[in-house]
């Protein structure tokens, strides 16, 4: 299709060289991994969906003053985003429990939380990006004292901004993970929320149905990933026009 240099292929998304210095392009694939990749298959129209998805939402996190890499999208499956050198955490906050946070304290599923617990995970797939405490990551030099408090704190803005989004359309944020980039500019080092905001990365259950609305879907083999990525699109009014009430066969066709 091109012959623009390919930096980087993760397990949803490559990165290509941008058109200026200081940029790339995130290409959103629709394959989908769980359990650090031992569960792989394909979620139609996905990258579409996420491509959107994320756009929206980085939007509305710019908006409210929250420094990110998103600079436009470009086409049903990229975007354009500044160039960053990717802390190597995974931040995850949450408000309910689920997950690898219920497995490993036998609190059950759906408990809510009294206050929002953020954790910090090393982004390292060949140990299963494990979890890890703030000393770690100060005593191993992964991010400074000040890049560790500015972390924490946008990432709990970003929880409360996007509880409110999602709570608007009828959707509980259970969970999220972030992943933030240091940027250098002339005037120093920027650090900008990187990577996705969507369904592959959030979960998030009907708040009246308690449905999952998210990659669970997949990683628990209960089906309707398709349905439900499009369900969180249509309600935040995002959903390619192309993937109206055609099950996801369209976004596939359009894809590129
Ligand atoms: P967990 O409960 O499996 O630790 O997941 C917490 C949140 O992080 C959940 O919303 C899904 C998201 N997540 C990712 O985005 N990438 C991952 O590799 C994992 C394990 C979780
Ligand atoms: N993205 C992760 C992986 O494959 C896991 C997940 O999202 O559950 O490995």
């Amino acid at each position: 299709m091109s012959r623009r240099r390919q930096i980087y292929e993760g397990k949803a998304k490559i990165l290509y060289e941008g058109p200026e210095p200081g940029t790339i392009i995130q290409y959103f694939k629709d394959d989908a991994t769980a359990f650090n990749a031992q569960k792989k298959g394909s979620i139609s129209g996905k990258g579409v969906i996420n491509n959107r998805i994320s756009e929206h939402i980085y939007g509305i996190l710019e908006g409210m003053g929250i420094p990110t890499h998103f600079i436009k999208r470009v086409n049903m499956r990229e975007q354009l985003v500044k160039k960053v050198d990717i802390v190597p955490l995974e931040i995850i906050v949450r408000n309910v429990a689920a997950g690898s946070m219920s497995k490993r304290l036998g609190i059950e599923e759906g408990t809510p939380l009294s206050r929002a617990i953020v954790e910090f995970c090393l982004k390292d797939d060949a140990l299963g990006d494990p979890l890890i405490a703030e000393e770690h990551v100060l005593a191993f030099g992964w991010a400074s004292e000040e890049e560790l408090d500015e972390i924490t704190a946008t990432a709990l803005r970003v929880n409360d901004i996007m509880s409110g989004i999602f709570a608007a359309i009828g959707i509980k944020l259970i969970d999220f993970k972030l992943e933030f980039g240091r940027h250098y500019t002339d005037d120093g080092i920027e650090l900008l929320l990187a990577d996705e905001i969507s369904p592959d990365s959030c979960r998030f259950w009907d708040i009246k149905t308690m449905e999952k609305l998210d990659k669970d879907r997949f990683r628990r083999d209960l089906g309707g990933e398709v349905e439900a990525y499009q369900e969180v699109a249509r309600r935040l009014g995002v959903l390619p026009e192309e993937a109206e009430g055609n099950n996801g066969a369209g976004i596939k066709a359009v894809g590129k």
